[in-house]
């Protein structure tokens, strides 16, 4: 099934989700209230929210109790996104002006931490103190993923393992997360809220390597956010470290610091794209994803677990 009528089905539900994250957010008449709003209205895919609200119809679905849920889950998405456009030093996303660009760094700062205490704010609504705990264990595997990254930047000795951990850390959970916590509101089972948290996991792997893959292949347009920035900031993704398992390549990938300029870095870039480092990126993010598909399957069948299906589908395919 397409992916817009999953949406479709979910349209009233997940309105229900927006008007949670304008009230999350809405209530200081601050500039961090403008700030929020600002990337809230500019859109997103809502991937987590949806991938949550299906994770709950595996149990007894109640949106008013799972609305919460699903609008903390986003609000920490969205927090990391202002926190991380500060440390990737990017302009435009969501095909805006992102907050530190629009107003500054000190600004994002603090929109951030006020977009996380939002987060917290609404889940205080779920009595249910494992749920508590999974966000909290969330937030600090996110925060601790973007701190490896920024130290790992022009280490160019690292390796799979270190690129996987990073990932795992500052994406995956978080997804994982996302549709454990929909059937942990809606009271599904452990044996049911774990193995959603271990699709979600294999899916956000998968996702978090075809964006590091569409960083060197799409165009901002395309993705709402400048492509091509990966290597400059010098993180070292996995494109980059099949890349440099050629003796040449190592060397010319290697050279690139922080001083260096996109006119230096383009050629690589091109000879990177060029190399098989693209389409052996794409393997590995289809057996995360194949590794997903086999975790839902021992699920119970139904629409839930079909929607669940194209939704990792989609990630495997998506282009934005
Ligand atoms: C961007 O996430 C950050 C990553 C984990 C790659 P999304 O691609 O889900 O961003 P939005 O919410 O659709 O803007
Ligand atoms: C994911 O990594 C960001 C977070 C987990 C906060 P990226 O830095 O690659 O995300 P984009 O490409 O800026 O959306
Ligand atoms: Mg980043
Ligand atoms: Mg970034
Ligand atoms: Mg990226």
């Amino acid at each position: 099934m397409n992916i817009k009528l999953i949406y479709t089905r979910l349209k009233a539900d997940i309105d229900l989700i927006e008007q949670e994250l304008e009230r999350a957010v809405g209530s200081s008449s601050t500039i961090l209230e403008e700030a929020s709003v600002h990337l809230l209205q500019a859109g997103g895919k809502r991937i987590r929210p949806v991938m949550l609200l299906l994770g709950a119809k595996f149990g007894d679905y109640d949106i008013h109790r799972v609305k919460y849920v699903a609008a903390s889950l986003e609000l920490i998405h969205m927090a990391s996104l202002v926190h991380d456009d500060v440390i990737d030093d990017a302009v435009i996303r969501r095909g805006k002006h992102t907050v530190k660009a629009e107003w500054d760094n000190r600004i994002a700062m603090y929109t951030g931490d006020y977009i996380f205490a939002a987060a917290l704010e609404c889940i205080t609504q779920i009595d249910n103190v494992e749920a508590h705990q999974i966000l909290s264990h969330t937030m600090t595997q996110l925060c601790i993923g973007e701190i490896v990254q920024i130290q790992d930047k022009y280490r160019y000795d690292q390796h799979l393992r270190d690129y996987l951990r990073r990932i795992k850390r500052k994406t995956a959970i978080l997804i994982a997360a996302s549709c454990q916590l929909g059937a942990i509101a809606a009271g599904a089972p452990a044996s049911i809220h774990q193995k959603l948290y271990e699709f979600g996991y294999n899916v956000g792997m998968s996702f978090q390597i075809t964006d590091d893959i569409l960083d060197f292949t799409a165009s901002e347009k395309e993705l709402g956010k400048p492509a091509g920035g990966d290597l400059l900031q010098g993180n070292i993704t996995l494109p980059v470290l099949y890349a440099m398992e050629d003796r040449e390549m190592r060397a010319q990938i290697s050279s690139v610091h922080a001083h260096s300029s996109r006119e230096e870095i383009n050629h690589i870039i091109d000879r990177l794209k060029n190399s098989d480092a693209i389409e052996r990126s794409h393997v590995l993010s289809r057996r995360y994803l194949d590794r997903a598909l086999k975790v839902l399957n021992e699920l119970p069948p139904g629409r839930h677990r079909n929607s669940l299906r194209d939704i990792a589908y989609f990630i495997g395919k998506r282009k934005y």
